[in-house]
């Protein structure tokens, strides 16, 4: 668990992530029993002078084709923007991004990283869409190792009201998840999951985009340790009997060690 206390709020409300098919998600502690992936709305990674920051670097930035950082048969559905590999840019402002996600308890808590990909930044606009897919299992990282993606995440750096389309859709056994969440914003969802975007019809979509590892690989265990980990956070707030949350943190901390893959 993280030392900080909560300074933000994790939800699936509506309207900024709606489901298509089948039941309706549910709000706060329900959320699993609507879905069995672990799709996790954080608020709030970037403030606005960050993002209007990132989107200045960005917008003046040199774009190149999404489709040379898949193999062939992501090709054939991704059409999009990215920053080159090589872009100080995205050298900058990826580290950017995983310092504030670092800050951020909730990010944290809900993804117990032990490896990330540096962050990369892509591009949607005029009709640029990426297809269905599933994300690459293992990854090359630039000192030689390798990452297993077990979560990805998406950080928006566009307004919804300034684009049409680009929808994150993410699949599971319960029908489609559509995401658009505000600037600032990220959606972490496992990235064994099918998942596309729709194509943008107005305006463009920016946003930030990597891989995490995982300390605790399955998203069953890592979903019942987020939940402790809010819960003992919400009884410490509420000033609940000291001894009964020092017994539940043990619990939580000998639950990991169980679990953990270091
Ligand atoms: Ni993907």
């Amino acid at each position: 668990m993280s030392s900080n206390s909560i300074s933000s709020t994790t939800t699936l409300a509506e309207p900024l992530i709606r489901q298509r098919f089948g039941r309706p998600l549910t709000q706060g502690a329900d959320e699993t029993k609507a879905t069995d992936l672990m799709l996790l709305h954080i608020e709030k990674v970037l403030d606005g002078a960050t993002v209007a920051h990132m989107r200045t670097r960005l917008d003046g930035a040199e774009w190149t084709d999404g489709r040379e950082t898949v193999g062939p048969l992501g090709a054939q559905v991704k059409r999009n923007q990215q920053l080159p590999e090589a872009s100080p840019v995205r050298d900058e402002l990826g580290r950017e991004v995983l310092a504030a996600c670092a800050r951020h308890p909730v990010f944290h808590a809900a993804t117990l990283p032990v490896k990330i990909l540096p962050p990369r930044f892509n591009r949607y606009a005029d009709d640029g869409h990426y297809g269905s897919h599933v994300d690459g299992a293992v990854m090359a990282l630039a000192d030689g190792n390798q990452l297993r993606s077990d979560i990805a995440c998406t950080l928006f750096l566009a307004e919804p009201d300034g684009y049409d389309g680009g929808e994150l859709v993410i699949e599971d056994t319960y029908g489609e998840h559509e995401v658009k969440l505000p600037a600032g914003d990220a959606i972490v969802y496992p990235a064994s999951s099918l998942h596309r975007i729709e194509p943008v019809t107005r305006g463009a979509r920016v946003a930030a985009f990597f891989w995490i590892q995982s300390l605790v690989r399955g998203q069953a265990q890592r979903r019942t340790l987020f939940q402790l980990d809010t819960a003992i956070r919400q009884l410490a707030v509420g000033g609940a009997d000291a001894s009964a949350v020092k017994q539940l943190t043990g619990v939580y901390h000998n639950l990991l060690r169980e679990w953990a893959d270091t």
